[in-house]
Protein backbone atom coordinates (compact mmCIF):
# COMPACT_ATOMS: atom_id res chain seq x y z
CA UNK A 1 0.00 0.00 0.00
CA UNK A 2 1.50 3.16 -1.13
CA UNK A 3 -0.25 6.34 0.82
CA UNK A 4 1.43 10.03 0.45
CA UNK A 5 -0.45 11.30 3.65
CA UNK A 6 -1.96 10.22 6.48
CA UNK A 7 -4.03 12.04 9.38
CA UNK A 8 -4.54 9.74 12.56
CA UNK A 9 -7.13 10.91 15.45
CA UNK A 10 -6.00 10.09 19.04
CA UNK A 11 -2.51 8.88 18.02
CA UNK A 12 -1.08 9.62 21.61
CA UNK A 13 -1.82 5.85 22.77
CA UNK A 14 -3.82 2.93 22.15
CA UNK A 15 -4.54 1.91 18.40
CA UNK A 16 -4.04 5.40 16.95
CA UNK A 17 -0.26 5.40 18.25
CA UNK A 18 0.32 1.69 17.22
CA UNK A 19 -1.31 2.85 13.71
CA UNK A 20 1.70 5.91 13.29
CA UNK A 21 3.88 3.13 15.01
CA UNK A 22 3.35 0.62 12.46
CA UNK A 23 2.72 3.35 9.54
CA UNK A 24 6.04 4.33 9.45
CA UNK A 25 7.44 0.75 9.17
CA UNK A 26 5.37 0.34 5.93
CA UNK A 27 8.01 -1.19 2.71
CA UNK A 28 6.77 2.61 1.47
CA UNK A 29 5.86 4.46 4.41
CA UNK A 30 4.04 7.79 4.39
CA UNK A 31 6.01 11.10 3.27
CA UNK A 32 3.65 12.48 6.12
CA UNK A 33 1.90 11.55 8.87
CA UNK A 34 -0.29 14.08 11.18
CA UNK A 35 -0.65 12.71 14.60
CA UNK A 36 -3.12 14.66 16.96
CA UNK A 37 -3.33 14.34 20.86
CA UNK A 38 -5.28 16.66 23.15
CA UNK A 39 -2.70 16.72 25.98
CA UNK A 40 0.73 18.27 25.42
CA UNK A 41 2.00 15.85 28.88
CA UNK A 42 0.69 12.69 26.69
CA UNK A 43 2.98 13.12 23.29
CA UNK A 44 6.11 11.50 24.59
CA UNK A 45 6.04 8.51 22.89
CA UNK A 46 4.60 10.50 19.47
CA UNK A 47 7.94 12.44 19.90
CA UNK A 48 10.13 9.43 20.25
CA UNK A 49 8.82 7.67 16.99
CA UNK A 50 9.53 11.24 15.14
CA UNK A 51 13.10 11.53 16.52
CA UNK A 52 13.92 8.28 15.07
CA UNK A 53 11.66 8.56 12.03
CA UNK A 54 13.71 9.45 8.78
CA UNK A 55 11.55 8.43 6.16
CA UNK A 56 8.55 10.09 7.44
CA UNK A 57 7.51 13.59 8.71
CA UNK A 58 5.14 13.36 11.84
CA UNK A 59 3.43 16.32 12.24
CA UNK A 60 1.94 16.79 15.95
CA UNK A 61 -1.34 18.70 16.23
CA UNK A 62 -3.38 19.53 18.96
CA UNK A 63 -6.52 18.52 18.57
CA UNK A 64 -10.15 17.95 20.49
CA UNK A 65 -12.88 16.30 18.18
CA UNK A 66 -15.29 17.78 20.51
CA UNK A 67 -13.83 21.16 19.18
CA UNK A 68 -14.62 22.33 16.39
CA UNK A 69 -12.04 25.14 15.89
CA UNK A 70 -9.42 22.49 16.84
CA UNK A 71 -10.53 20.90 13.76
CA UNK A 72 -10.55 23.98 11.57
CA UNK A 73 -7.00 24.72 12.84
CA UNK A 74 -5.97 21.09 12.19
CA UNK A 75 -7.34 21.56 8.60
CA UNK A 76 -5.35 25.03 7.98
CA UNK A 77 -1.64 22.87 9.28
CA UNK A 78 -2.55 20.25 6.82
CA UNK A 79 -4.05 22.15 3.94
CA UNK A 80 -0.58 24.06 4.22
CA UNK A 81 1.52 20.70 4.51
CA UNK A 82 0.32 18.76 1.91
CA UNK A 83 -1.01 22.11 -0.68
CA UNK A 84 -2.35 20.12 -3.63
CA UNK A 85 -1.61 16.96 -3.62
CA UNK A 86 -4.21 16.87 -0.47
CA UNK A 87 -4.79 14.59 2.15
CA UNK A 88 -4.84 10.86 1.46
CA UNK A 89 -5.74 9.13 4.38
CA UNK A 90 -7.79 9.70 7.40
CA UNK A 91 -8.37 7.35 9.88
CA UNK A 92 -10.93 8.83 12.18
CA UNK A 93 -9.47 6.77 15.55
CA UNK A 94 -9.98 8.79 18.69
CA UNK A 95 -12.92 7.29 21.12
CA UNK A 96 -14.47 6.86 24.64
CA UNK A 97 -16.05 4.57 26.13
CA UNK A 98 -17.13 4.59 29.95
CA UNK A 99 -19.55 1.37 31.35
CA UNK A 100 -22.88 1.98 32.52
CA UNK A 101 -25.55 0.07 31.59
CA UNK A 102 -29.46 -0.08 31.54
CA UNK A 103 -31.64 2.02 33.74
CA UNK A 104 -28.49 3.21 35.42
CA UNK A 105 -27.31 5.21 32.27
CA UNK A 106 -27.52 8.55 32.20
CA UNK A 107 -27.69 11.66 30.06
CA UNK A 108 -24.45 12.91 30.54
CA UNK A 109 -22.78 9.08 29.76
CA UNK A 110 -24.94 9.11 26.58
CA UNK A 111 -23.97 12.68 25.49
CA UNK A 112 -20.26 12.29 26.32
CA UNK A 113 -20.27 9.06 23.85
CA UNK A 114 -22.31 10.39 21.08
CA UNK A 115 -20.43 13.76 21.24
CA UNK A 116 -16.83 12.41 21.12
CA UNK A 117 -17.62 8.93 19.07
CA UNK A 118 -19.88 10.12 16.45
CA UNK A 119 -20.26 14.08 16.35
CA UNK A 120 -16.30 14.30 16.67
CA UNK A 121 -15.22 11.89 13.48
CA UNK A 122 -18.56 13.68 11.65
CA UNK A 123 -17.25 16.98 11.94
CA UNK A 124 -13.71 15.69 11.23
CA UNK A 125 -14.41 14.08 7.82
CA UNK A 126 -16.40 17.41 7.07
CA UNK A 127 -13.92 19.48 7.22
CA UNK A 128 -11.01 16.94 5.60
CA UNK A 129 -13.09 16.19 3.09
CA UNK A 130 -11.91 18.98 0.68
CA UNK A 131 -8.51 17.80 1.46
CA UNK A 132 -9.43 14.19 0.64
CA UNK A 133 -11.44 15.48 -2.45
CA UNK A 134 -7.68 16.68 -3.99
CA UNK A 135 -5.79 13.86 -3.04
CA UNK A 136 -8.78 11.98 -5.36
CA UNK A 137 -8.47 14.32 -8.01
CA UNK A 138 -4.52 13.20 -8.03
CA UNK A 139 -5.47 9.50 -9.65
CA UNK A 140 -7.51 8.21 -12.04
CA UNK A 141 -7.99 4.60 -10.00
CA UNK A 142 -11.20 3.50 -8.69
CA UNK A 143 -11.81 4.12 -5.39
CA UNK A 144 -8.93 3.19 -2.88
CA UNK A 145 -6.79 3.98 0.13
CA UNK A 146 -3.69 4.92 -1.83
CA UNK A 147 -6.58 7.21 -3.55
CA UNK A 148 -8.15 8.93 -0.77
CA UNK A 149 -10.35 7.10 2.00
CA UNK A 150 -11.27 8.04 5.68
CA UNK A 151 -11.29 4.59 8.01
CA UNK A 152 -13.50 5.16 10.83
CA UNK A 153 -12.55 3.12 13.47
CA UNK A 154 -15.89 2.06 14.66
CA UNK A 155 -17.00 -1.24 17.07
CA UNK A 156 -18.63 -4.56 16.99
CA UNK A 157 -20.66 -2.99 20.05
CA UNK A 158 -22.08 -0.62 17.72
CA UNK A 159 -24.03 -3.81 15.57
CA UNK A 160 -27.78 -4.01 16.00
CA UNK A 161 -27.49 -7.53 14.44
CA UNK A 162 -24.55 -8.98 16.55
CA UNK A 163 -26.57 -8.08 19.89
CA UNK A 164 -28.94 -11.05 21.03
CA UNK A 165 -29.81 -13.20 24.08
CA UNK A 166 -26.20 -15.60 23.23
CA UNK A 167 -24.45 -12.91 24.25
CA UNK A 168 -22.89 -12.54 28.14
CA UNK A 169 -24.41 -10.02 30.06
CA UNK A 170 -21.62 -7.91 30.87
CA UNK A 171 -21.72 -6.71 27.14
CA UNK A 172 -24.80 -4.87 27.89
CA UNK A 173 -23.12 -2.54 30.23
CA UNK A 174 -21.59 -0.44 27.49
CA UNK A 175 -24.97 1.42 26.36
CA UNK A 176 -23.78 4.82 25.65
CA UNK A 177 -20.49 3.17 23.71
CA UNK A 178 -23.15 0.88 21.67
CA UNK A 179 -25.11 3.42 20.60
CA UNK A 180 -22.74 6.38 19.65
CA UNK A 181 -21.03 3.44 17.54
CA UNK A 182 -24.05 2.26 15.99
CA UNK A 183 -24.40 6.00 15.20
CA UNK A 184 -21.39 6.16 13.87
CA UNK A 185 -21.68 3.78 11.57
CA UNK A 186 -24.78 5.32 10.43
CA UNK A 187 -23.51 8.51 9.88
CA UNK A 188 -20.59 7.75 7.68
CA UNK A 189 -23.05 4.85 5.64
CA UNK A 190 -25.00 8.68 4.72
CA UNK A 191 -21.90 10.50 3.78
CA UNK A 192 -20.43 7.25 1.69
CA UNK A 193 -23.88 7.17 -0.13
CA UNK A 194 -23.83 11.01 -0.37
CA UNK A 195 -20.27 11.35 -1.90
CA UNK A 196 -20.34 7.96 -3.33
CA UNK A 197 -19.22 10.33 -6.82
CA UNK A 198 -16.36 11.61 -5.45
CA UNK A 199 -14.04 9.21 -5.52
CA UNK A 200 -13.36 9.13 -1.47
CA UNK A 201 -13.39 5.65 0.00
CA UNK A 202 -15.56 5.87 3.00
CA UNK A 203 -15.33 2.23 5.28
CA UNK A 204 -16.21 1.83 9.21
CA UNK A 205 -13.75 -1.00 10.96
CA UNK A 206 -13.48 -3.05 14.04
CA UNK A 207 -10.23 -3.21 15.57
CA UNK A 208 -10.99 -6.19 16.96
CA UNK A 209 -10.75 -6.42 20.99
CA UNK A 210 -7.72 -4.70 21.41
CA UNK A 211 -5.05 -4.42 24.71
CA UNK A 212 -5.28 -0.85 25.57
CA UNK A 213 -6.28 1.60 27.98
CA UNK A 214 -10.18 1.18 26.58
CA UNK A 215 -10.11 -2.60 25.55
CA UNK A 216 -7.75 -3.66 29.27
CA UNK A 217 -5.36 -6.14 29.74
CA UNK A 218 -8.22 -8.68 29.35
CA UNK A 219 -8.48 -8.03 25.21
CA UNK A 220 -7.91 -11.08 23.13
CA UNK A 221 -5.51 -8.44 20.51
CA UNK A 222 -1.76 -6.91 21.20
CA UNK A 223 -2.38 -3.53 19.54
CA UNK A 224 0.30 -4.77 17.01
CA UNK A 225 -1.36 -7.78 16.02
CA UNK A 226 -4.61 -5.44 15.20
CA UNK A 227 -2.63 -2.68 13.53
CA UNK A 228 -0.81 -5.31 11.81
CA UNK A 229 -4.17 -6.91 10.23
CA UNK A 230 -6.05 -3.51 9.22
CA UNK A 231 -2.69 -2.47 7.30
CA UNK A 232 -2.77 -5.65 5.49
CA UNK A 233 -6.55 -5.06 4.62
CA UNK A 234 -6.39 -1.77 3.76
CA UNK A 235 -5.04 -2.31 0.16
CA UNK A 236 -7.77 -4.96 -0.58
CA UNK A 237 -10.18 -1.74 -0.14
CA UNK A 238 -12.05 -0.87 -3.32
CA UNK A 239 -15.38 0.18 -4.36
CA UNK A 240 -17.36 -2.71 -2.93
CA UNK A 241 -16.48 -1.96 0.13
CA UNK A 242 -17.68 1.85 0.02
CA UNK A 243 -19.99 2.33 3.06
CA UNK A 244 -19.75 -0.96 4.75
CA UNK A 245 -18.55 -2.31 7.95
CA UNK A 246 -15.92 -4.81 8.41
CA UNK A 247 -14.18 -6.43 10.90
CA UNK A 248 -10.25 -5.88 10.92
CA UNK A 249 -9.45 -8.99 8.28
CA UNK A 250 -12.16 -7.42 6.05
CA UNK A 251 -15.05 -9.44 6.37
CA UNK A 252 -18.42 -7.71 6.47
CA UNK A 253 -20.08 -7.25 9.96
CA UNK A 254 -23.70 -6.66 9.59
CA UNK A 255 -25.21 -3.68 10.62
N1 LIG B 1 -9.55 -1.31 22.39
C1 LIG B 1 -10.55 -2.01 21.87
O1 LIG B 1 -10.74 -3.20 22.22
C2 LIG B 1 -11.46 -1.39 20.84
C3 LIG B 1 -12.43 -2.21 20.25
C4 LIG B 1 -13.26 -1.69 19.28
C5 LIG B 1 -13.13 -0.37 18.90
N2 LIG B 1 -12.19 0.42 19.49
C6 LIG B 1 -12.09 1.83 19.05
O2 LIG B 1 -10.75 2.14 18.73
C7 LIG B 1 -10.52 3.52 18.94
C8 LIG B 1 -9.26 3.71 19.78
O3 LIG B 1 -9.46 3.04 21.02
P1 LIG B 1 -8.28 2.64 22.00
O4 LIG B 1 -8.56 1.26 22.43
O5 LIG B 1 -6.98 2.99 21.41
O6 LIG B 1 -8.63 3.60 23.24
P2 LIG B 1 -7.68 4.39 24.25
O7 LIG B 1 -6.45 3.63 24.51
O8 LIG B 1 -8.58 4.77 25.37
O9 LIG B 1 -7.29 5.71 23.40
C9 LIG B 1 -8.29 6.62 23.02
C10 LIG B 1 -7.65 7.74 22.22
O10 LIG B 1 -8.71 8.64 21.84
C11 LIG B 1 -8.34 9.95 22.27
N3 LIG B 1 -9.52 10.77 22.57
C12 LIG B 1 -10.52 10.53 23.44
N4 LIG B 1 -11.40 11.54 23.42
C13 LIG B 1 -10.94 12.45 22.51
C14 LIG B 1 -11.40 13.70 22.04
N5 LIG B 1 -12.51 14.26 22.51
N6 LIG B 1 -10.67 14.33 21.10
C15 LIG B 1 -9.53 13.79 20.62
N7 LIG B 1 -9.03 12.63 21.03
C16 LIG B 1 -9.74 11.96 21.97
C17 LIG B 1 -7.50 9.73 23.52
O11 LIG B 1 -6.78 10.90 23.84
P3 LIG B 1 -6.35 11.25 25.37
O12 LIG B 1 -5.10 10.46 25.66
O13 LIG B 1 -6.16 12.71 25.35
O14 LIG B 1 -7.50 10.82 26.25
C18 LIG B 1 -6.65 8.56 23.06
O15 LIG B 1 -5.64 9.04 22.20
C19 LIG B 1 -11.78 4.07 19.59
O16 LIG B 1 -12.59 4.70 18.64
C20 LIG B 1 -12.46 2.82 20.12
O17 LIG B 1 -13.85 2.97 20.25
C21 LIG B 1 -11.35 -0.06 20.46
Amino acid sequence: MEVESVMVTGANRGIGLEFVKQLVKLPKPPRIVFATYRNESTVQDLKDIQEKCKETQIVLIQMDVSKINDIESAKNIISQKVGDKGLNLLINNAGVAKYQGFPEITEENMLFHFTTNTVGPVMVLKVMLPLLQKSAAQKKSEKSVSRAAVINISSLMGSIAELTVAQPKEYLKVLGYRVSKTALNMAMRVAALTIKDQDVLVVNMCPGWVKTDMGSDQAMLEPSESISSMLNTFPNLNESHHGTFLDRNGKTILY
